[in-house]
C-alpha cells in the first residue's frame, strides 16, 4: 500500500543545496510512496515554483499564529499558501523544547493553518522521562486534546498527525516498530473519539533507509516523518521505495 514520506529538512541543508535537491526530486517518479518536502522558508517560493507539475507535494516547517499582523520575524499561512505549500509541520518537539511552544500556541496555529487551506501535520511525542515514568499514552492523549481543542476538522484529511518520541528524534534510537505501531493505533483512537474523525498518523524519530520498510510494514502507521535521512538524495529515494 502506497504510504506517505514527510520529508523534513529542519535547517539542515543549505539554500542553494536545497534548490539543486529540490530539482533532483521534481524528476522522482514512479515511487512507491508519496512525498512532502518540507524545507526551509526561505526556498519555499523557488520550491514551489519547481515542484508545480510533479506529483509532490510542499510543506513548511511551522507557521505564525495568525495570518496578519505585527508579529516580527513570522511567516504567515496565507503566504505559505502563495508560495505553493499544501501543509505545514506544527508542534514539532524542536518547537515545543527549543522554542518553548505551548499548547494553546499550537492550537492556534492549527486553526490557523486550516483557515487558510494548509493540511497541518501535528507532531505529537513523549519525552524520556514521560516514557520511563510510563506516561505515554496520558501525555499523547494530552497534546492531542490540547492542540484540536474547539477545532472542527471537516475531512479526516484535512489533518495529519505525527508521533515522534521526543528522545528518539536524530539520536539513533528508535521504538520497536511493533510498539511504534500500537502507540499510534492508540493515536489514532484518541483522535477519532475526540474529532470524529480517523487521521493518517505518521511515525517519526531517527528513521533510515535500513529500518524505514520494517515500520512502514505496520498496520496503522499510515508513513514517516524524516528528518536527517531525507536530506540526501540515495537515502531519500530507498525511503521513498520502502
Ligand atoms: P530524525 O528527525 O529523522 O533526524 O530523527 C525526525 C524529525 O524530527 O522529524
Amino acid at each position: 500500500m502506497k504510504k506517505l514520506i514527510v520529508a523534513n529538512w529542519k535547517m539542515q541543508v543549505a539554500t542553494t543545496d536545497g534548490l539543486f535537491f529540490l530539482k533532483q526530486i521534481a524528476n522522482f517518479s514512479k515511487f512507491k510512496n508519496d512525498l512532502i518536502v518540507c524545507p526551509d522558508f526561505l526556498i519555499l517560493l523557488q520550491a514551489g515554483k519547481i515542484l508545480e507539475n510533479t506529483q509532490h507535494k510542499l510543506g513548511a516547517q511551522n507557521c505564525s499564529l495568525k495570518e496578519k499582523g505585527a508579529l516580527t520575524g513570522e511567516i504567515s499561512p496565507r503566504d505559505l499558501r502563495l508560495a505553493g505549500c499544501s501543509h505545514v509541520i506544527i508542534g514539532h518537539s524542536e518547537r515545543r523544547h527549543i522554542f518553548k511552544e505551548d499548547s494553546a500556541l499550537i492550537n492556534s496555529k492549527i486553526q490557523v493553518a486550516l483557515n487558510n487551506d494548509l493540511i497541518p501535520i501535528l507532531c505529537l511525542g513523549e519525552s524520556w522521562l514521560e516514557r520511563r515514568s510510563g506516561r505515554t499514552r496520558p501525555v499523547l492523549s494530552a497534546q492531542l486534546k490540547s492542540a484540536l481543542k474547539g477545532i472542527k476538522i471537516k475531512k479526516s484529511s484535512d489533518l495529519i498527525l505525527a508521533y515522534e518520541p521526543v528522545w528518539a528524534i536524530g539520536s539513533g534510537k528508535s521504538l520497536a516498530p511493533e510498539e511504534a505501531d500500537k502507540i499510534i493505533n492508540y493515536i489514532s483512537d484518541r483522535a477519532l473519539k475526540l474529532n470524529g474523525k480517523r487521521f493518517k498518523v505518521l511515525y517519526g524519530g531517527s528513521i533510515n533507509e535500513d529500518n524505514a520498510s520494517i515500520f512502514l510494514l505496520q498496520k496503522n502507521i499510515a508513513g514517516l516523518l524524516v528528518g536527517g535521512a531525507s536530506t540526501q538524495e540515495l537515502s531519500l529515494k530507498k525511503l521513498l521505495k520502502a
